[in-house]
């Protein structure tokens, strides 16, 4: 695991930018995992910045996010997929039909879960997976006590997710009890896995994942077990370590 940590969150979003587009530029079509919340936002549109500028092309990645709330309508401006159409396909010139999500919308959620398993397959696999972490040490939405080698499924969210994701909705009893989410068993099986984190808030959920035991506890620590991961951190998420 390689840790960088930088001086302020703007310098983590350059940082993982440049990460980002060294792996662009070497494979155009790359296949990109995107997170969502507000850890990766600085990242996506710093790439877009490039892509306008003209020293970047996003226009051929094929994207996968790592999750979706369950009974939210697609276009619902809360929804992981309208989400992702705002800050990446947008802004990186993809037609949304390249940003795939999982569906949590359908009535057989357990076969909306294969198929997202499937996909991803189908693609060949994700190249470079961005993940933010939660308070917690959440990836995805893998809650403390998720199986290490779980794969996509339907999961509950935790009341400390809940209410940390409750400004993303007019009212918090909105906030979907349950979530479509790749497992951390589908997150190891990128080839590159790049997570940021920025503030204060991180700093005991970064320590438990980079230096804590591997454990279901902190389910980021299981990127431990991979062997191409970078963590670009600020100094206030680094404070614990
Ligand atoms: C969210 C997402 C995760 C994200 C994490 C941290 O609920 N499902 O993919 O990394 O929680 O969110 P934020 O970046 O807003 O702190």
């Amino acid at each position: 695991m390689e840790v960088i940590v930088l001086p302020t969150a703007a310098d983590v979003d350059v940082r993982a930018a440049d990460l980002v587009a060294e792996q662009v530029v070497h494979r155009p079509d790359t296949v990109l995992g995107v997170a969502t919340g507000s850890s990766p936002l600085g990242t996506y549109r710093e790439l877009a910045r490039r892509q306008t500028e003209g020293s970047l092309d996003l226009s051929k990645l094929l994207c996968f996010a790592l999750d979706e709330y369950v009974g939210l309508p697609a276009s619902d401006p809360a929804a992981y997929a309208e989400v992702l159409g705002r800050e990446v396909a947008g802004p990186f010139g993809l037609p949304p039909s390249r940003v795939r999500v999982p569906d949590g919308s359908r009535r057989d959620l357990e076969q909306a879960c294969r198929d997202y398993e499937e996909a991803i397959g189908a693609a060949g696999g994700i190249d470079l997976q961005l993940l933010g972490i939660g308070a917690n040490g959440h990836i995805g939405f893998n809650e403390p006590t998720s199986s290490l080698s779980s794969r996509t499924r339907v999961k509950a969210l935790s009341a400390r997710t809940r209410a940390d994701n409750a400004r993303f909705f007019d009212d918090p009893a909105d906030v979907p009890s349950h979530c479509v989410t790749q497992g951390l068993g589908t997150i190891l099986e990128a080839r590159q896995v790049l997570l940021v984190a920025q503030g204060k808030r991180k700093a005991a959920a970064v320590a438990a994942a980079v230096e804590g035991p591997v454990a279901a506890m902190c389910p980021a620590s299981v990127l431990q077990l991979h062997r191409s991961v970078t963590v670009v951190m600020d100094e206030a998420a680094a404070g614990d370590l």
